[in-house]
């Protein structure tokens, strides 16, 4: 079991066997229920624990990305023929990717066993039809490329998200720190190879098909990347089953969490050009993706013209 955390700690001698739990495991930014007005009112220890809760959810969902969509998509374009570089860069991302699932998966176990010890998803549970969906759309991304866009996106905000936990290093728990360290490393290499990729195929795809592919980009950050709304309210209704004295509150809680949705500024916040500018500047080359600013609106086309 401590096998794919060393993957990440050998490099860090400083980091104990034991999680600290007395650290938070993530920088607080990087949670929802910290833009809510409620989060002001738990005690610190409320906070730690839901922060601690927050970054298991955080673990789940890269492994979820990597899991349910990189390991299909890669497997598709591997079975391509692509020019020779390309295709060691992808068989490089691919086993990175398996090797990161392996770190975050037991990482949770280390965190929490009792729940980890038999799943992979807690928090993430997805209804058994969407799954077959996704695992259906991903096996094609040749027909549906705006799973290439998705995927650039999520790992350069990974990129964000890692300089954020070290930023922080000093004050949070020192595994996930240290994950985030060996994360970050490798990513830089897997934004690179999204965008060899969608050079290879975006230009290919007909102008219509690219509009259709943009809308299915945009309905699904808008669904799932965007309004804290299903996962983000079982992390708080864990935390109120550790705080039974919350439970009053919890109606309150869910509602300020999806309020956020309706937040202009925090929905900025989350994909602007402060934590996603290679992917913009992509946006930028191709008309179509003005259009995608209802869903992201931290994105401000520039050279924007008429669609
Ligand atoms: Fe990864
Ligand atoms: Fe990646």
């Amino acid at each position: 079991m401590n096998d794919a955390i060393s993957i990440a700690t050998t490099k860090s001698p400083d980091v104990p066997e034991k999680i600290d739990f007395t650290r938070r495991f993530m920088p607080e930014e990087l949670t929802n229920f910290f833009f809510t007005p409620a989060y002001a009112t738990l005690t610190e220890f409320q906070r730690l624990r839901y922060n601690q809760l927050n970054a298991l959810y955080f673990n789940e969902q890269t492994m979820f990305f990597e899991k349910t969509l990189a390991r299909n998509v890669l497997g598709h374009f591997l079975a391509q023929p692509l020019p020779g570089e390309l295709k060691a860069g992808l068989q490089q991302f691919l086993s990175e990717e398996e090797q990161h699932t392996a770190m975050f998966q037991h990482l949770n176990q280390k965190c929490a066993p009792e729940i980890y010890g038999k799943q992979d998803f807690y928090f993430i549970q997805v209804p058994p039809i969407a799954a077959k969906m996704l695992d259906w759309l991903s096996k094609r991304p040749h027909l549906f490329p705006f799973l290439l866009w998705l995927m650039h996106l999520q790992e350069e905000r990974a990129l964000f998200f890692g300089r954020a936990f070290l930023n922080s290093a000093e004050s949070l728990e020192p595994h996930f720190v240290a994950v985030q360290r060996k994360h970050l490393a490798d990513e830089t290499g897997h934004v690179r190879w999204d965008e060899e990729l969608l050079d290879w195929v975006w230009p290919k795809t007909g102008p219509l098909f690219r509009r259709f592919n943009v809308q299915m980009l945009a309905w699904m950050v808008n669904e799932y990347f965007s309004t804290p709304k299903r996962t983000a309210l079982r992390v708080v209704a864990d935390l109120v089953r550790e705080f039974p004295a919350l439970q009053p509150q919890y109606p309150e809680f869910c509602r300020q969490l999806r309020e956020l949705g309706n937040d202009p500024a925090y929905r900025r916040s989350l994909y602007c050009p402060e934590n996603v500018p290679m992917t913009f500047k992509r946006f930028d080359a191709w008309p179509e993706f003005h259009s995608i600013v209802r869903a992201m609106p931290g994105y401000v086309p520039q050279n924007a013209q008429t669609t």
